[in-house]
């Protein structure tokens, strides 16, 4: 570590935790409203897996405005329905992908919105069946661009921001509820028809519906937006280092999701007064693991900074990688959005040459790690023939 850190961009936390992390420490007290950051590997890993119960059972995941959705056997019943429903979709479509690559990104895409919005389309009907209210349709769509977008809420003045959540809002509630009147039980014999029966299945009759409102949404999230700005990175990479990252698309995924997790902190509380790498911490502080610091950390990756897929090669280095967390609330969808993204990433260095051109920006940073604007420029190369 150096002991010269670039002063951070106002506003910017990521270069805030880079620079704090940079002059010295890899678990210290922040001045990102007084957190302890968690940087190192080991105490990142201690926190995660909750080892010896150091913090309160808890994850990002099913937080909501209210409070946390439960019980844990809830949420585990959800993820579990959930990741069956995205699966059992993902294998029923995938002969759909070229065409929509053709479709959406050729020859010419603005990015990271471009990726959000394929992922949208391709998992359209797992978000709502195609026979839900086409209000409720355009409802889910009008989230996506004006919440789920990088950047996409400073578009829109607060009042009509908090306008339109009302209404959204209503909108799902009303649904969750006529769901839950019409009690389709989650073992339907023909299964969930979306992830709506999937969390009012899961729930269970005595469900909250504005609880269920919030874990659908994080669905929504976690589906449009986290796995489009993953594709945003594995793009945006594999137009920089054209030939390094079109050898191996796993390989390609699994490094951009190194270099820029798209889940990038992770909000914990402890659940006693402990001392946690050096830093004494007690139930009244905020512990931040930080996954884009431990993912950098030179004490346990080489060349930390620089896009070297061939790193893995060799798996995964021990315990210093966290895209999809850790433990007991390790991400549900983790499989299937890897599966996905190398499909695309496939596809992409398999029927096209990319090139892109970023716009000068640097990464969009929210709850969620969104790439620069860019743009992606798709063509045939020499002898491909057309696919369709
Ligand atoms: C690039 C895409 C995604 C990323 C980066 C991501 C990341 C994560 C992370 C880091 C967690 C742990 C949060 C914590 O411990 O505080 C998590 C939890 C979770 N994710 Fe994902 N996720 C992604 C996509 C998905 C998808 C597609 C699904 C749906 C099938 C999903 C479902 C879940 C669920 C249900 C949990 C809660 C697990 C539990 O607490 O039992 N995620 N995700």
């Amino acid at each position: 570590m150096t002991s010269s850190p670039q002063p951070p961009a106002p506003g910017d936390e990521l270069s805030l935790l880079k620079a704090e992390f940079e002059a010295g420490s890899d678990v210290w007290r922040s001045a990102l409203g007084g957190a302890v950051c968690v940087a190192d590997p080991e105490a990142a890993r201690a926190v995660m897996g909750n080892r010896h119960g150091v913090v309160a059972e808890t994850s990002d995941f099913y937080h909501h405005r209210h409070g946390v959705f439960g019980p844990r056997s809830a949420q585990l019943t959800i993820g579990r329905a959930a990741r069956s429903l995205v699966q059992r979709h993902l294998l029923d479509h995938r002969a759909d992908l070229p065409r929509l690559v053709a479709e959406r990104l050729a020859p010419r895409s603005e990015w990271p919105d471009a990726g959000n919005l394929l992922v949208l389309r391709h998992l359209r009907d797992v978000l709502l069946h195609p026979d839900a209210p086409p209000g409720l349709h355009r409802t889910v769509e009008a989230i996506v661009a004006r919440a789920v977008l990088a950047g996409a809420r400073q578009r829109h003045p607060a009042p009509s921001r908090l306008l339109f959540r009302r209404r959204a809002l209503h909108a799902l509630h009303t649904e969750i509820r006529a769901r839950q009147r019409a009690a389709r039980p989650l073992d339907h014999p023909a299964g969930p028809r979306d992830l709506v029966d999937v969390v009012v299945g899961g729930g269970g009759p005595a469900a909250d519906p504005r609880e269920l409102v919030e874990v659908y949404l994080s669905f929504l999230f976690a589906t449009a937006g986290s796995i489009g700005f993953a594709l945003g990175w594995s793009v945006l990479l594999l137009g920089t280092h054209p030939d390094r990252a079109a050898a191996d698309p796993g390989r390609t995924v699994r490094e951009a999701l190194r270099l820029w997790p798209v889940a990038w902190l992770f909000a914990r509380t402890p659940s006693r007064a402990q001392e946690l790498g050096g830093t004494p911490v007690t139930p009244r502080d905020r512990l931040m693991v930080c996954s884009y610091l431990v993912h950098r950390h030179p004490g346990y990756w080489e060349r930390p900074d620089e896009f070297v897929p061939e790193r893995w090669a060799e798996g995964a280095p021990d315990g210093a990688y966290l895209p999809f967390g850790l433990g007991a609330h390790t991400c549900a969808g983790a499989t299937v959005t890897v599966r996905l993204l190398e499909d695309l990433v496939g596809l992409l260095t398999r029927d096209w040459r990319v090139s892109v051109t970023p716009d000068g920006g640097g990464p969009q940073v929210g709850p969620a790690l969104a790439p620069p604007r860019f743009t992606a420029t798709l063509s045939r190369p020499d002898g491909c023939p057309e696919r369709r």
